[in-house]
């Protein structure tokens, strides 16, 4: 990719940029969403809350991550409290959220402030990201949100709002370094978590990727795209190469009491650490036909249809058996566990789904977006 390009001059007029902010803020002010890690004008802001509710939301929606901080926040009431906790409990709590190696980092960074900072987060961005798994958007979001440090905050909103507002032609993800660059001389540095995440409200309210209201914007008269009349063009983005199909064999196995044989997957990589059931490998070449148990299952019957599961990086698609096995016969990492554990197990959404194709029904975390 060659130089990004910007429609117009980053920079412009003195005074401007105040007024900017100031609609921004202003604006926040009377449409704030009311979320439940956010402290109310007056209150002390929580980092612990504030952190875990970005770590949550880089995965999924507001409204799926509530229930979620709810339940994290009823469970561990501070950063300590989840540093004492055993990693697969937060593993089980985290499970439906998808990418599970942040659930694991989650737990470590907690570790790592309560041994490293005394229980403290640290207040800058430099030092939030030298902790596990705080990338750069999750220290600035939280040096700006907890500790009020003057960060610029881009994420998928923000960089909507101001590639619009900015006509910035650039394609993602180059254009993050304009939007970072221009967010930095446009922010309010008395107020920089307020003005994140009024960015991200307006994002997730007016300025929508279809249809966007922009007659109910705060930066309306000011909005490069707007006055062109080509707001939904923006952001660009670079054409996305999506991964092969792979393929696979689920194997969903039943003890005489209705047990379900699962394994756990290994620590590192693709939904490490998480439960699942038998399956063959995932490969684009996958020959359903010689799809075979890896135990002596009787009574084995493939099921009609397929589940399907988009990844990051590939789709998948996987044939589900369902069979039979008699108790003593579960060997190697296969454990069994039993019907009431099934729904408090750390299963991925992908087995989630084969299970409820497999009529196995849980209540916990169905129904969840997530990788
Ligand atoms: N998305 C990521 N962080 C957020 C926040 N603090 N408020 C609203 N939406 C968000």
């Amino acid at each position: 990719m060659g130089e990004p390009r910007l429609a117009r001059p980053l920079r412009r007029q003195e005074g401007e940029d105040i007024s900017f902010a100031a609609r921004l803020l202003g604006w926040y002010d009377r449409h704030r969403r009311r979320l439940p890690w956010r402290a109310l004008p007056g209150e002390s802001v929580d980092p612990y809350r504030v952190w875990l509710s970005e770590i949550m939301l880089q995965q999924t929606t507001v409204k799926a991550v509530g229930p979620y901080f709810d339940a994290f926040t009823r469970r561990w009431p501070g950063v300590a409290d989840l540093a004492a906790s055993p990693v697969e409990e937060v593993m089980k709590a985290w499970a439906g959220l998808g990418y599970y190696s942040r659930a694991r980092n989650l737990h470590a960074c907690a570790i790592a402030v309560a041994e490293r900072h005394g229980g403290r987060f640290p207040d800058t961005e430099a030092g939030l990201r030298a902790l596990p798994g705080i990338g750069d958007y999750t220290a600035a979001a939280v040096a700006a949100i907890a500790f009020g440090r003057p960060a610029a905050v881009v994420d998928g909103n923000v960089e909507r709002v101001m590639t619009r507002h900015e006509a910035i032609d650039t394609p993602l993800p180059a254009a993050k370094k304009l939007v970072r660059a221009r967010l930095a001389d446009l922010l309010d540095p008395d107020r920089p978590g307020d003005f994140a995440q009024g960015l991200m409200d307006l994002g997730a309210t007016i300025c929508t990727p279809k249809r966007p209201a922009c007659s109910l914007c705060p930066l309306e008269g000011s909005c490069a795209a707007r006055a062109a009349g080509t707001q939904e063009a923006y952001p660009v983005k670079a054409p996305k190469r999506a991964g092969a199909v792979r393929r696979g064999a689920a194997f969903v196995i039943l003890g005489p009491d209705g047990a379900l044989l699962v394994r756990t997957r290994p620590p590192k990589g693709l939904l490490g650490g998480m439960t699942e059931v038998p399956g063959t490998d995932w490969s684009a070449g996958f020959d359903v036909s010689k799809a075979a148990p890896p135990l002596p299952v009787t009574r084995i019957e493939r099921l009609p249809g397929i589940v399907s599961h988009t990844f990051t990086h590939f789709p998948l698609e996987l044939t589900v058996f369902r069979g039979r096995l008699a108790r003593g016969e579960a060997k190697g990492d296969f454990r069994w566990i039993a019907p009431a554990d099934i729904a408090g197990e750390a299963f991925p959404t992908v087995m989630r789904k084969v299970l409820a194709h497999a009529g196995i029904g849980m209540e916990i975390g169905s129904g969840q977006a997530g990788p």
